[in-house]
C-alpha cells in the first residue's frame, strides 16, 4: 500500500521531526569516509526547508556501549557535512530530548535545521521506550521517516514515536519512498524473466531471501562463500574453503525445493593462501584440491551467469561473487556488475557489501537502483513487512 510522502504535506511554519539513517562509516580521526546516506537524504530535507518548515532530524550511529568514548559516536560530523552539503547552517543539540536539545527546537525558525545528537546515546531508544518517545514526539508537528537503513529496526523513534503522534501527519520521505517502491513494488510485480544473484558468505545469513525468491524469480543464481556449502551439500569437495557443515541439510533442501530455479556455479577461481600474490588455479565446483580454497566463481560461471541477467527483465543483486577486494578474485564479481550495467533490465541492488562492491567497481551510476539500507534491504527482500513504515499514513 503507498504511503503518504512528505510533498503532500503542508510544512509551512510547523516542526517536522524528521527520522533519518545518518550511520555513516568514520575514519579513526571521526572524519566520515563516505556520505551517501546524508546525501540520500537531501530531497526530503530540501522539501521541507525549501517550503518554510521547521526541521528537526535525528538519527542513531553506530552502537555505542556502556564505558565506550561516546565522543565516537556524536553525529556533530554529519552536522557538518549536512551543512556544507546545504550550503546554510546546521545547528546541532548536544542531547537528544534533553535541555539543548529543547533550546535548539525552540528557537527554530522557518527554513531552518537542528541535528539531534545520536539517539542510542538514550537507552529508551533501543527499547523502544514510551516515555522517551512521547518527549521526542513531543518536538513535532509532523514526523516523517527517511531513515530507509534503520526501518526493520522497531527502535522508539522508528516505531515509538510515530505511535505517540497518532492523529498527525506521520509520511515517509523520498528515500523511504523510492527504496519500497524498488525493493518490494518491483519485486511485487517484475518485469520476467526475474533475475536474482545471491552471493555472501553464509547459507544461514540468505536462507530467507532464497526461500523467498526461489517463490517469485525465474532463477536464483548463487555465488560467494554460500556456494560451498551448496557444493558439500552435493558431495563435492571443497578443500579448505569457508563453509557452514551445519547447514549441508538445509543447502540440500533448497537444492530440492529449487530445482532448476536455483542456479550453483559450474567452476571455482581458487588459491592456496588468502593474497593476491598466493598460487592459483580454477577447477570445476566441488573439486577444489586440499590446500586450496574458493575464492571466487570461476569465468565459466561468470560467462553463463552474464548471459542470464542480459536477458532478465529484472536483476536484483546481493552480496558479492567472491572476495571482490583482493584481485583477482574480483573478476567473477566484476564480470557480474559489468553484465548489470550492460543489461536493460530494471536492476536493484542490496546495500550493504553488494553496494560497495558496485560503487568500488564503478558501475553504481549504470544501475537502476542501488539501496542505502544493508540488514534493511535483506530483510525487505525476505518479504519482511516493517512496523516503522506500516503505522504511516496510506495516500
Ligand atoms: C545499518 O547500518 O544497517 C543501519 O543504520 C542500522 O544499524 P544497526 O544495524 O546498528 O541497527
Amino acid at each position: 500500500m503507498a504511503k503518504k510522502s512528505i510533498s503532500d504535506i503542508e510544512v509551512s511554519g510547523r516542526k517536522v521531526l524528521m527520522r533519518v539513517d545518518f550511520n555513516v562509516p568514520l575514519d579513526s580521526d571521526c572524519a566520515i569516509t563516505d556520505d551517501r546516506r546524508i546525501r540520500g537524504a537531501i530531497p526530503s530535507i530540501r522539501s521541507v526547508i525549501d517550503r518554510g518548515g521547521q526541521l528537526i532530524l535525528c538519527s542513531h550511529l553506530g552502537q555505542p556501549k556502556e564505558g565506550e568514548d561516546p565522543s565516537r559516536y556524536s553525529l556533530r560530523p554529519a552536522a557538518v557535512r549536512l551543512a556544507e552539503l546545504l550550503e546554510q547552517p546546521v545547528a546541532f543539540a548536544e542531547d537528544t530530548i534533553g535541555a539543548d536539545a529543547e533550546v535548539n527546537v525552540s528557537a527554530l525558525t522557518d527554513g531552518a535545521v537542528v541535528l539531534l545528537e545520536n539517539l542510542r546515546f538514550n537507552p529508551g531508544e533501543k527499547k523502544g521506550d514510551a516515555e522517551f518517545s512521547a518527549r521526542l514526539a513531543a518536538f513535532a508537528d509532523i514526523y516523517c521517516n527517511d531513515a530507509f537503513g534503520t526501518c526493520h529496526r522497531s527502535h522508539a523513534s522508528m516505531v515509538g514515536v510515530p505511535a505517540a503522534m497518532e492523529g498527525k501527519p506521520r509520511v515517509v520521505g523520498f528515500l523511504v519512498q523510492k527504496e519500497i517502491q524498488y525493493l518490494s513494488d518491483a519485486i511485487a510485480s517484475p518485469r520476467r524473466p526475474f533475475v536474482a544473484i545471491l552471493g555472501g558468505k553464509k547459507v544461514s545469513d540468505k536462507i530467507r531471501v532464497i526461500e523467498n525468491l526461489l517463490g517469485i524469480c525465474d532463477k536464483v543464481l548463487i555465488g560467494g562463500a554460500m556456494a560451498y556449502t551448496f557444493a558439500l551439500a552435493k558431495g563435492g569437495q571443497v578443500g579448505s574453503s569457508m563453509v557452514e557443515p551445519d547447514r549441508v541439510e538445509l543447502a540440500k533442501k533448497l537444492i530440492a525445493s529449487g530445482g532448476d530455479k536455483l542456479v550453483l556455479p559450474v567452476d571455482t577461481h581458487c588459491g592456496d593462501d588468502f593474497s593476491s600474490d598466493c598460487n592459483k588455479q580454477v577447477v570445476a565446483a566441488g573439486e577444489i584440491p586440499d590446500g586450496f580454497e574458493g575464492f571466487d566463481i570461476g569465468p565459466e560461471t561468470a560467462r553463463k551467469y552474464a548471459e542470464m541477467v542480459s536477458t532478465a527483465g529484472t536483476v536484483v543483486w546481493n552480496g558479492p561473487m567472491g572476495v571482490f577486494e583482493m584481485s583477482p578474485f574480483d573478476e567473477g564479481t566484476r564480470a557480474v556488475a559489468q553484465a548489470i550495467a550492460d543489461s536493460s533490465a530494471t536492476s536493484i541492488i542490496g546495500g550493504g557489501d553488494s553496494a560497495a562492491a558496485i560503487q568500488q567497481l564503478g558501475f553504481a551510476d549504470q544501475v537502476t537502483h542501488v539501496s542505502t539500507g544493508g540488514g534493511a534491504s535483506l530483510s525487505m527482500l525476505e518479504g519482511q513487512v516493517f512496523p516503522a513504515v506500516e503505522l504511516l499514513d496510506e495516500a
